[in-house]
């Protein structure tokens, strides 16, 4: 049977929450079935938007999915999804790098805080777990995000709230781009589509 994204998930619900990642993202992935499907991949298989990188992004990112060890008490949020081709199949090993302003809108412009990359696993699952980040200046709140998938090209975009206020005063701000939340907006879902290969 062709797999398709449904399948996929009705498969995840099915399989125990044990997954790649361990310690304290375990429990987040049971989340997923909380949260609405994006309609990323059941429109036409289109590919997510490019977006620009913008002036902060920083090479070598660490590897890991949890970000919080600095987060004091800042505010946390996490962010979910699948990488998907644009045949809805899922895309094990795909590059996921994250990299984000903090609770003040700014950059870590000289280490890593609020950066990383990981891998997604067999199912095509990434997932992050950070802090709430904040507008700056003309830009309303964003994640950047690269995926990569294994001998595929970069797919570099950002990831948006569906109603920030200053939204709509970005002009790069794109509603295709928008995060689904889950009931307590602790955490954003999105689902990625690359070229299939
Ligand atoms: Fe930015």
């Amino acid at each position: 049977m062709k797999q398709t994204r449904r399948t996929v998930l009705q498969s995840l619900l099915a399989a125990p929450p044990a997954m790649i990642f361990t310690g304290s993202s375990a429990h987040v992935w049971a989340q997923l079935s909380a949260l609405p499907l994006t309609p990323a991949c059941e429109t036409g298989s289109v590919s997510t938007p490019q977006q620009t990188q913008g002036p902060f992004y920083r090479p070598n990112a660490p590897q890991r999915n949890d970000l919080t060890a600095d987060a004091g008490s800042r505010r946390r949020f996490s962010l979910r999804g699948f990488v998907f081709d644009t045949g809805c199949r899922p895309v094990p090993e795909a590059m996921v790098e994250i990299w984000h302003a903090d609770e003040r809108g700014e950059y870590d412009n000289d280490g890593y805080r609020w950066r990383a990359y990981q891998l997604t696993d067999d199912a095509g699952r990434w997932g992050f777990d950070t802090i709430l980040t904040q507008h700056y200046s003309f830009r309303t709140a964003h994640y950047h995000i690269r995926v990569q998938p294994r001998g595929g090209e970069v797919l570099t975009t950002q990831l948006y709230f569906p109603d920030h206020p200053r939204n709509h005063g970005d002009r790069l701000f794109d509603p295709r781009l928008v995060m689904a939340l889950d009931d307590d907006r602790s955490t954003g879902r999105f689902d990625f589509v690359v070229p299939s290969l």
